[in-house]
């Protein structure tokens, strides 16, 4: 049998206090890495895995997030009248087809866990991915697709997953797996954020994940956990009680923790490098600042 996800869940409710005072009136998933917002990386992993309905999980203050995937007709008949034809493409590319977005709101941030269950009725039945925008993955093969296939194959629940060090396992949520080199993982227990020296693994829990229906209704009702918040790990966890069927999987590619101001900046430096237009320019800049630097210690 081969398993079909064509749904994604984008939870973008959450206050992003790590970039206030900008979070104030601006979405995180709208801060840009060069000059495309966090969220139009996340929609092309997406569509590339096959996705082809997104469920956004919206809050208060996030309607630039709606307008971005509209169309900006003023915006395009300008850029006609002007012949920049370079520019036209560029922005209609970010045009969403009618109907192909539906916005669901989660009134209070109670969590991952609980945005995730805000999208309840527009899921139904079926397998659906979900994709914090924030976790940005570069990668010869988008993290989605890589997952999306070895999850026609195996079914169940899938969380990406990534090596970490041992003094960072208390920031992330951690499988228990049994040691392993393969891809994928059966996972026998999940921990969020362990203390200190109980991480079961150093494999954490990075924002990609494919979910069967069920752990939506394991939502109905989930108690409040780590961090005070209702969280989709605890979920999931229940499904290696129920029914024994998740999996980690170990992607190819890099991960920048866009949400956090170091992560953010490591990916805004990363892709400037690899923009053909800007890479010349900034290494200078990058080695000369460097110099200086050094030269003045
Ligand atoms: P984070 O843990 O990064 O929280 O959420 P945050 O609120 O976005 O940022 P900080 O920590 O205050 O700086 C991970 C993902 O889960 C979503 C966020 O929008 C982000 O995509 N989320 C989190 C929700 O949609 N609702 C919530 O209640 C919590």
């Amino acid at each position: 049998m081969r398993y079909k996800v064509t749904k994604a869940i984008f939870p973008v409710a959450g206050l992003g206090t790590r970039f206030l005072p900008a979070t104030k009136s601006i979405p995180k998933e709208i801060l840009t890495l060069v000059d495309r917002p966090l969220i139009q990386y996340a929609i092309d992993e997406a569509r590339a895995a096959g996705i082809t309905e997104f469920v956004f999980v919206t809050s208060r203050g996030k309607s630039a997030l709606e307008d971005y995937f509209d169309r900006a007709p003023e915006l395009e008949s300008a850029l006609k009248e002007k012949n920049k034809s370079e520019l036209l493409t560029l922005l209609e590319a970010t045009n969403m087809e009618s109907g192909a977005i539906a916005y669901v709101r989660q009134n209070q941030a109670l969590g991952l866990g609980h945005a995730v269950w805000c999208a309840r009725h527009l899921i139904g039945d079926e397998p659906f991915a979900v994709i914090l925008p924030d976790d940005v993955i570069t990668g010869e093969e988008p993290c989605l697709k890589q997952m999306v296939e070895a999850y026609a194959e195996l079914g169940g629940n899938m969380v990406a997953a990534m090596e970490v060090a041992t003094d960072k396992a208390s920031a992330y949520g951690i499988l228990d797996v049994p040691p392993s080199v393969s891809r994928c993982l059966p996972v026998r227990g999940m921990v969020e954020k362990p203390a200190a020296g109980t991480a079961p693994s150093n494999l954490a829990i990075i924002g990609r994940y494919i979910l069967t229906p069920q752990v939506l209704r394991n939502l109905d009702g989930q108690q409040r956990g780590a961090g005070g918040e209702i969280q989709l790990t605890d979920a999931i966890a229940q499904e290696i009680r129920n029914s024994d069927n998740v999996h980690g999987y170990r992607f190819s590619g890099q991960r920048f923790d866009c949400g956090s101001k170091a992560g953010y900046l490591q990916a805004t430096v990363a892709f400037a490098l690899s923009r053909p237009d800007l890479r010349d320019e900034l290494e200078a800049y990058l080695q000369e600042l460097l110099a200086t630097r050094q030269a003045a210690q």
